[in-house]
């Protein structure tokens, strides 16, 4: 009885050694330990041994079993790790993968605009000065020689802001204001340009926008004459859009500036473009920032900068450059 127990014990652990899979290993524990296994069947017969032999027997039966016990445990838990590690190996990620589809993202087109416009004034020895977006009426217009009541308002439907007095406040309508808070914040020689945000009560189509950019550019020194601003706007004009480009200044009018003109350029194909207004500081405005018009003169320009962005990479719509569909913006 004991040999057969012990024989048993050796082929018990020969299945469980040799179980695959933790499926294998489920059959052999009810084979082995269940209520037809051997070990469950000899504890029945244990009630027809005499004492000394139940005893024998009943203890080696005990051992046998709790031996068969511990290798299955064994097994199982070394099948269990390695159905882990597979499943594991399964499910890996490659996150090397992600990065094959990475895009990194860049500059809206208008800013890679306003920071080309940037790079090549400050080369030319400019400053880049900035200005409130919420004006009071006196920068945006009183002290740019536009009279109250004057019909020059109204080439700049303004949006004001319910802010002081009506009509204190507004959303500043041009970048020209900001010349007026450079001249009052320091003494000439200024040389310095002024990018931003303004505003006009324009309904959005393709060539308006309520929100948009200018980039004003301001010169106030001693001797500036016209053939200054002229001489400017064409190293302007070369260096931005290239050497096949040339431009012309036509007869214009702002409060602001006199003689003003039309800043236009020809591109290669002969067609021109008009670009900004400009013109020679009037002597108004040099006095309303405390500067001497026998002393100082000097030029002013401003561009719309949503139009060289349109016009550079051929965009047709104005629109677009506000919707910030991702799909048109990455094109640039
Ligand atoms: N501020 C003017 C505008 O918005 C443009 C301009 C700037 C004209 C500087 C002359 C000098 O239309």
């Amino acid at each position: 009885m004991i040999s057969d127990l012990d024989q048993h014990l050796a082929e018990a652990a020969t299945a469980i050694a040799t179980a695959g899979d933790l499926d294998a290993m489920r059959t052999v524990n009810s084979e082995l330990l269940g209520k037809q296994s051997v070990v469950t069947e000899a504890r029945k017969t244990l009630g027809g041994l005499d004492e000394d032999e139940r005893k024998a027997v009943g203890q080696r039966l005990n051992e046998v079993r709790a031996e068969i016990e511990a290798l299955v445990a064994a097994r199982r838990s070394a099948l269990e790790g390695e159905a882990r590690a597979e499943q594991l190996e399964e499910e890996r990620l490659d996150l090397t993968e992600l990065d094959r589809g990475r895009r990194l993202g860049h500059r809206h087109v208008v800013t890679q605009t306003w920071e080309r416009l940037e790079d090549l004034f400050v080369g030319m020895g400019y400053t880049v000065s900035e200005g409130p977006e919420i004006e009071d009426e006196w920068h945006n217009f009183g002290a740019l020689n536009f009279p109250p009541d004057h019909p020059a308002r109204d080439m700049y439907d303004t949006l004001y802001v319910d802010h002081g007095e009506p009509g204190s406040t507004l959303l500043r309508t041009h970048t020209s204001p900001v010349q007026i808070r450079v001249m009052e914040a320091g003494e000439p020689p200024i040389y310095s340009i002024m990018p931003g945000r303004v505003f006009r009560s324009d309904t959005a189509d393709a060539t308006h926008m309520p929100v948009f950019h200018q980039i004003e550019g301001l010169v106030v020194d001693r001797g500036i004459t016209f053939g200054d601003l002229a001489g400017t706007l064409e190293a302007f004009t070369r260096a931005y859009f290239g050497g096949d480009f040339t431009s012309r200044l036509r007869p214009s009018y702002f409060p602001f500036t006199e003689p003003s003109a039309e800043f236009d350029i020809r591109r290669p194909d002969g067609t021109w473009l008009e670009l900004a207004g400009c013109g020679m500081v009037h002597p108004n405005v040099l006095a309303a920032c405390d500067l001497d018009p026998e002393e100082w003169s000097g030029f002013a320009f401003g561009f719309g900068l949503d139009r060289l962005a349109l016009m550079r990479h051929g965009i047709d719509d104005l629109r677009e450059l506000f919707r910030n569909d991702h799909r048109f913006l990455s094109q640039f």
